[in-house]
């Protein structure tokens, strides 16, 4: 399930950010952290499995995009189906937006077959 961050998921979530290959330097992860805490249209969300909070996905939207800033999954729980379950969960959240990856993002974003169903929905 996708939950919305909020600050008692604190450590988890920079616990989470810490994978991803331009968040290793601590400062950066906390600047990272503030950034989705303060400004407006960027948002963290988890997600839950059961108790256990198990990936993230951070993301910047605009009127008509939402840009997949960050992705990560706990190692213990990888090669699952948890990663593109998160992107379509987000999709689904985001009806009227266009999902989009940074340069550090896109690799795994074009795995996930985002505008499959759209693609077959205007057939
Ligand atoms: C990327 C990540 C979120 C995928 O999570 P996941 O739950 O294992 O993803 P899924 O199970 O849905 O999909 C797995 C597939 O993603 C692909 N994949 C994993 N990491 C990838 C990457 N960095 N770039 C492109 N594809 C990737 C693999 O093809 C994998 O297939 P496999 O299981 O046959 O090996 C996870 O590997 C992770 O947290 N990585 C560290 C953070 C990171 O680098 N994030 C940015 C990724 S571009």
């Amino acid at each position: 399930m996708l939950i919305r961050y909020k600050k008692s998921f604190e450590k988890i979530a920079m616990g989470l950010l810490s994978f991803m290959p331009n968040e290793k330097d601590l400062k950066r992860l906390q600047q990272t952290m503030k950034q989705y805490e303060t400004e407006e249209n960027r948002q963290l969300f988890l997600w839950k499995e059961g108790e256990d909070i198990i990936g993230l996905v951070g993301v910047t939207a605009s009127d008509s995009t939402l840009e997949i800033q960050h992705i990560s999954v706990n190692p213990s729980h990888r090669h699952q189906g948890i990663g593109k379950t998160m992107i379509k969960a987000l999709d689904e959240l985001y009806p009227g937006k266009t999902l989009t990856a940074t340069e550090e993002t896109e690799s795994f974003l074009n795995k996930c077959d985002l505008n499959e169903n759209k693609e077959k929905g205007s057939e």
